[in-house]
C-alpha cells in the first residue's frame, strides 16, 4: 500500500472547492507516454495551473501501471525543478470499470479514481459506486462517478448512443453513493468524431461542420438540484481544425472530425463544472507534428526529432487550454 501523500500528489477535494468558488475548471489531461507528461508538466509549471493527470485502463495496459505511477511521482519532482514550488498534481484513474481496478489504483498511490458504472442499471451504478467510495475514502482518495451516457469511443470505453443525465436523479445518486464529483452527459462525446455530419450544420464559408450546442439547460437543472457540487465534463476536446488540417495535409485521413467549441467549454468552466477532460486534442497535436516531420524530412529516423516537435506542439496546446479555455492559470501559485 502506497499513499498518494508520500508521492507528493494531492486529491481533488480542495482543487474542486477552489475551482467552483473561483469560476474556473481544472484540466484533466490523459497521458500514456513521456512526451505527453513532459508537455503537461511544463505547461502547468509555467502557468501555475493545478492539474489532474489521467490514466485510462487502456493507458495502464499500454504503458504499465508501475511506470505510470513513478512517472506521476517524477512529474512532481520535475515540476519543482522547473520552479513550481508547490505543484498541485493529482493522479486519477479515468473510467475505472470495476471495484478491483479502482482498489488497485488506490493501493498503488493514485489520489483519485473514477468508477464509471454509468452503463449499468441505476441501482447497480449506485451499489458499485458506493463500494468504491467506501474503500477509497479510508485512504482520503476522492471518487468521481458518472450518471448518463456519453457517445463516442475512448480506449476501451465506447457507446453508440448518448443519454443526458436526468437532473431528478442526481441528489439521490450523490447522497446514496457519497461520491466526490459527478460526470454528467450534456452532449459532449469521446474521440475526434463527436458528431455525425447529420447532427451538425455546415459553415457555408469554410465548409466545416458546426456541432450542435451543449445542453446547458440540463447542466443548469443539475446545478439547481446539487448547488456547489463538483461536476465533470468528459469528451471535451475541441478537435482544433488546424491540427486536423495539418494531419490531412501531410498524408492523414480525418474527414469531418469535429469537437466541442471552446466558447462552450469556457462557459461551462465558469459554472460548477470544475474538471474538464481533454485527451483527443493532445493525440491530434502529437500526430500532426509527427506527420509534418515525416512528410518534410523523410530521411529522419531519430525519434527525438519527431517526438520533440510533437512535445512542443502539445505544450502549446495545454497552455492554450489552461489560459484561454479553463482559466486555471495562476491558481496553484
Ligand atoms: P476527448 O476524447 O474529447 O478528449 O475526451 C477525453 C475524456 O473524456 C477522457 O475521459
Amino acid at each position: 500500500m502506497v499513499s498518494f501523500k508520500e508521492l507528493g500528489l494531492v486529491n481533488t477535494r480542495e482543487m474542486f472547492a477552489k475551482a467552483i468558488k473561483g469560476g474556473y475548471a481544472i484540466p484533466a489531461f490523459n497521458f500514456n507516454n513521456m512526451e505527453q507528461l513532459q508537455a503537461i508538466v511544463k505547461a502547468c509549471a509555467e502557468t501555475k495551473s493545478p492539474v489532474i493527470l489521467q490514466v485510462s485502463k487502456g493507458a495502464r495496459n499500454y504503458a504499465n501501471q508501475t511506470l505510470l505511477r513513478y512517472m506521476a511521482q517524477g512529474a512532481v519532482e520535475y515540476a519543482k525543478e522547473l520552479g513550481w514550488e508547490k505543484p498541485q498534481i493529482c493522479l486519477h484513474l479515468d473510467h475505472g470499470d470495476s471495484f478491483e481496478l479502482c482498489k488497485s489504483c488506490v493501493d498503488f498511490g493514485f489520489s483519485s479514481v473514477m468508477i464509471d458504472a454509468s452503463s449499468l442499471p441505476y441501482e447497480e451504478n449506485i451499489a458499485l459506486t458506493k463500494k468504491v467510495v467506501e474503500y477509497a475514502h479510508q485512504y482520503d482518495v476522492t471518487v468521481e462517478a458518472e450518471l448518463g451516457v456519453l457517445a463516442g469511443v475512448e480506449d476501451e470505453v465506447s457507446s453508440a448512443v448518448s443519454h443526458y443525465t436526468k437532473p431528478e436523479e442526481v441528489v439521490d445518486f450523490a447522497t446514496r453513493t457519497g461520491c466526490d464529483s459527478l460526470a454528467i452527459s450534456i452532449g459532449t462525446s469521446h474521440g475526434a468524431y463527436k458528431f455525425t455530419p447529420e447532427q451538425c450544420t455546415r459553415d457555408p464559408k469554410t465548409g466545416k461542420l458546426v456541432p450542435p450546442p451543449l445542453a446547458f439547460d440540463v447542466l443548469d437543472a443539475i446545478m439547481e438540484q446539487l448547488p456547489g457540487f463538483p461536476i465533470v465534463l468528459h469528451g471535451s476536446s475541441s478537435v482544433p481544425q488546424e491540427y486536423v488540417d495539418m494531419i490531412n495535409q501531410y498524408g492523414g485521413k480525418l474527414p469531418d472530425a469535429v469537437g466541442i467549441p471552446e466558447e462552450q467549454l469556457r462557459k461551462a468552466a465558469k459554472s460548477a463544472v470544475c474538471k474538464i477532460n481533454i485527451d483527443s486534442d493532445s493525440r491530434l497535436a502529437f500526430t500532426a507534428a509527427v506527420r509534418k516531420v515525416f512528410a518534410e524530412k523523410p530521411g529522419e529516423f531519430d525519434p527525438r526529432k519527431y517526438c520533440g516537435p510533437a512535445r512542443d506542439l502539445m505544450e502549446e496546446l495545454y497552455k492554450h487550454k489552461i489560459i484561454n479555455v479553463l482559466g486555471s492559470n495562476g491558481k496553484a501559485e
